[in-house]
């Protein structure tokens, strides 16, 4: 039956759309707060600028369009922008905590190229079995099922091959394989200019934040993927907790999209 109202949905939404109206019918519950919005007012919907660009080319070579939404578009936007004024920094290597299907590795190595990045630019991924699990500190006020749960962790398992092969162009990108913070264990302090942090949970991300710390140049920048995002808050309670010993430079909360920004 819902099967059959989906699809009675799908074709009367085809319908109106043919006549140039746009026609949406949305549960309101606790996990869901439907709100119209008019694309056309932000010109980058509309004309595709260079971010928007390098969003779309590097999600076909990741084929990461099943998780294309205009939240991600809006972290993207915002994320790619850090990552190209820490390019600009003199020193230090680039890391990236969680790559999963490559598409952010792809985008932030095309600006580095852009940069003529003579660095490194160090991936760390488990490459196997997706997120680590939910713990306390992961529980979000969405109060999701174990079925849902063990459906996330298994929606971003990541592969180290399809990785390695759409990386192997830039020659400056390095696998790291393994659970973080494991795999930090052999990693040599060096100084770095912008961290990418998106492992979604408490742990993996309050690791990656304590160990690159140290090692970020001044004025180099920490993104943290998941911040404020409702489904993994335990992304928000690491950063909220580890800055609470560090005051840095600037913090921003991007408004629209989730994620942030710290400045050393
Ligand atoms: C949301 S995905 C990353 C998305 C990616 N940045 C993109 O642009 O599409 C999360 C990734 O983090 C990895 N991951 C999660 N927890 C981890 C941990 N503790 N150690 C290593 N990798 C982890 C998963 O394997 C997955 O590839």
């Amino acid at each position: 039956m819902t099967a059959l109202l989906r699809r009675l949905y799908k074709l009367t939404q085809s319908a109106f759309e043919r006549i140039g109206i746009y026609l949406v019918i949305s549960r309101i519950s606790r996990r869901n707060r439907p709100e119209l919005v008019n694309k056309a007012i932000w010109k980058p919907f509309v004309v595709d600028d260079r971010w928007r660009t390098l969003y779309k080319e590097t999600q076909a070579v990741a084929q990461g369009a099943s998780t294309d939404n205009i939240f991600r578009q809006c972290r993207f936007y915002s994320t790619l922008q850090m990552a190209n004024y820490a390019a600009s920094l003199p020193v230090g290597d680039v890391i990236e905590c969680g790559c999963w299907h490559g598409h952010s590795t792809i985008a932030i190595a095309t600006i580095l190229t852009d940069h003529r990045f003579s660095g490194r630019f160090h991936v760390f991924d488990s490459f196997e079995g997706g997120l680590s699990g939910f713990k306390e500190k992961d529980e979000s006020y969405f109060e999701l099922s174990e079925h849902e749960k063990r459906a996330l962790i298994k929606q971003f398992a990541s592969n180290f091959e399809f990785v390695s092969s759409v990386t192997a162009k830039f020659g400056f990108v390095e696998l790291h394989r393994g659970w973080i913070p494991q795999s930090f264990a052999s990693f040599a302090a060096r100084p770095v200019k912008f961290v990418h942090i998106d492992v979604d949970m408490y742990d993996p991300t309050k690791a990656a934040l304590e160990f690159f710390w140290d090692d970020l140049v001044s004025g180099g920048c920490i993104v943290v993927d998941d911040y404020n995002h409702a489904v993994f808050e335990g992304a928000t309670r690491a950063v909220d907790e580890f800055l609470e010993s560090r005051p840095p430079r600037i913090f921003y909360k991007v408004p629209f999209g989730g994620s942030c920004y710290i400045i050393k």
